[in-house]
């Protein structure tokens, strides 16, 4: 096996793929909540992408991607047996998994993947572990069959109703709050709308609530201020100071509002083939 090779890829919902790479340098310093960069070739944008699963004996990780823009439709396209350009990592902090009496672990979407190992990480710490999973519809739902099998208990909402319950994951969290006394952490990872209702739903009970905000990431390393978020009115880099960060105080406006910033860039790029920048600034006219 190459280094970097997909050994298997995988569609697991509408444009949601998941891929095992062989990695093993960077597997065997893989610890829960923390992510990777990823290159699809020597020009391409840096994608950062939070660590799924790991298996240290195999030297494989997992990662779990949607193609909503260029970049994340040209490692769609890249078929098991092709070799990444590039993938640096483990980056970020480590989640805090040990310590835990009860957890309850929220994953909204694609944010179920990154879920996974921390929940796994606290149950193999000796907590008990719940977990709520939601999408929109059965066919977005990931990672059931996994999120089963770490978790004392486990919840599946859809908005639709098609599976599971019909409802918010943050119906069943205030219930478990309402009538579970030990659980002292909430981790929750999807949309931010979603963390931002998990962080108000879990804050009058005064439960820990850790969010994951790699999703503002752009270049993942600190350089270009990308992914700033105000946190208890400071500001933080999520991907030198994070990812993880304290829901209750993260200001979930500005993040959503940031999140939106580079739309028309992104979009101006999955257009226009030529697109020279990789942080999402115009492409340069020639004089
Ligand atoms: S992603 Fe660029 S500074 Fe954090």
């Amino acid at each position: 096996m190459k280094t970097y090779e997909i050994i298997h890829r995988e569609q697991i919902a509408e444009r949601v793929k998941v891929f095992i790479v062989y990695a093993p340098l960077i597997t065997k310093h893989c610890r829960p909540g923390q992510f990777l960069i990823v290159m699809v070739h020597e020009n391409g944008e840096r994608i950062p992408l939070t660590i799924a699963d790991f298996d240290q004996e195999r030297g494989v990780v997992e990662i779990v991607f949607q193609e909503v823009g260029k970049s994340t439709v040209q490692l769609g396209a890249m078929e098991a047996g092709e070799c990444l350009h590039a993938m640096v990592g483990p980056l970020g902090h480590a989640s805090e998994i040990t310590g835990w009496k009860g957890v309850v672990a929220v994953g909204g979407g694609i944010g179920v993947a990154p879920v996974f190992p921390i929940a796994r990480g606290c149950k193999q710490n000796g907590a008990r572990v719940t977990s709520i999973i939601g999408a929109r519809t059965s066919e977005l739902l990931i990672y059931e069959k996994k999120m089963r099998a770490i978790s004392d208990e486990l919840i599946v909402c859809t908005d639709d109703g098609s599976y599971g319950r019909q409802a918010m994951v943050t119906e069943p969290l205030r219930e478990l709050l309402e009538t579970e006394e030990e659980i002292d952490l909430c981790v929750a990872i999807g949309p931010a709308i979603m963390m931002k209702s998990v962080a108000e739903t879990t804050r009058p009970f005064g439960v820990k609530t850790v969010v994951s905000l790699n999703s503002i990431m752009i270049d993942g390393t600190g350089m270009c201020g990308g992914c700033r978020v105000s946190v208890g009115g400071e500001t933080y880099f999520a991907c030198v100071d994070g990812p993880e960060f304290d829901g209750h105080e993260v200001d979930f406006e500005l993040l959503m509002a940031r999140q939106g910033m580079y739309r028309d860039q992104e979009k101006d790029a999955a257009d226009e083939p030529s697109h020279p920048c990789r942080i999402g600034l115009h492409p340069r006219k020639p004089a």
